[in-house]
């Protein structure tokens, strides 16, 4: 059941160029929260009114405590990275369905740029053998939380920086990964792709959306994804309905 609730920021560094890893005091919200979801964040600020969507990267229940790793875009999160330990965030959650865990020998995490984040309490959730594939423009970011998770990492960037030349499709094609479950988030573009490799495997694949949002509560229509339905398709909202669905209800040529 989501709650708005003022957080209490406990940790609110830069890690990478423009990316910030915050910690925050939430226990309501971290009471009911689980992997794959989100909260949306108040600017406070009186001239950003809409919140932003953040997805959970680290859930801690027992100190009632959320990780969210998050890049400076635009003024929100600009606002968000000028923060304070100590000061207030106003923010309403958890949001979202979340991943639906699998009870599965082996699961397959794939990740793109800034949507890397969520996919880490989901590895801390499931069993078995678990392969982590990130891709990023260059660089990498929490490499060594995901292998702390227990997970084997592979690493894509678009310049070679790190791991392989190429994008997460090309090496997972390269490397052959194969397993029960993916569990995914990141550009439309890559979920595009991950879907028809997942398809060509036979390997159930659960991708997680990053649409704009504006009310992020279901109570407008800013964030429609066609959804398959027979011949057709309807729209549903990646807020309320999602934002992780499998990757074969998703109307993915629009
Ligand atoms: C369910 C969900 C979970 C998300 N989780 C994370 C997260 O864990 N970490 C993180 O850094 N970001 C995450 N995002 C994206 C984040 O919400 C946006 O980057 C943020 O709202 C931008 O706000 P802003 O005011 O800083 O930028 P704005 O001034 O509103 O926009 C600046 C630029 O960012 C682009 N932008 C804004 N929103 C999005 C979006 N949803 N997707 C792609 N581009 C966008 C705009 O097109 C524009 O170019 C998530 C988005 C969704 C929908
Ligand atoms: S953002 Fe308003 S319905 Fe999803």
């Amino acid at each position: 059941m989501k709650k708005i609730e003022d957080a209490i920021i406990l940790k609110n560094v830069s890690i990478v160029d423009n990316i910030f890893d915050m910690k925050i005091k939430a226990p309501a919200v971290a009471e009911n929260a689980s992997a794959g979801q989100f909260i949306e964040i108040y600017t406070g600020n009186g001239v950003n009114i809409l919140p932003r969507p953040i997805s959970i990267c680290e859930i801690d229940k027992k100190e009632g405590n959320l990780r969210l790793v998050y890049q400076v875009v635009g003024k929100g999160t600009g606002i968000f990275s000028q923060k304070k330990e100590g000061s207030i965030l106003r923010i309403i959650g958890p949001l979202g369905n979340g991943y639906n865990i699998k009870n599965a020998d082996k699961s397959i995490f794939v990740g793109g740029g800034i949507g890397v984040p969520p996919l880490l309490e989901t590895v801390k959730n499931v069993k078995g053998q678990k392969v982590v594939v990130l891709g990023f423009k260059n660089g990498t970011i929490l490499k060594d939380d995901f292998e702390k998770a227990g997970a084997k990492v592979l690493i894509a960037t678009d310049d070679g920086s790190v791991g392989f030349k190429g994008n997460v499709i090309e090496l997972m094609k390269a490397e052959n990964v194969t397993g029960d479950v993916i569990y995914s988030c990141g550009p439309k573009i890559m979920l595009k792709f991950l879907s028809k490799y997942a398809e060509e495997k036979g390997i159930e694949c659960f991708v997680s959306m990053e649409e704009r949002m504006a009310c992020g509560i279901g109570a407008c229509v800013g964030c429609a994804v066609k959804i398959k339905n027979g011949d057709s398709y309807i729209n549903k909202k990646v807020c309320k309905d999602g934002p992780v669905f499998n990757s074969e209800e998703v109307l993915w040529n629009d």
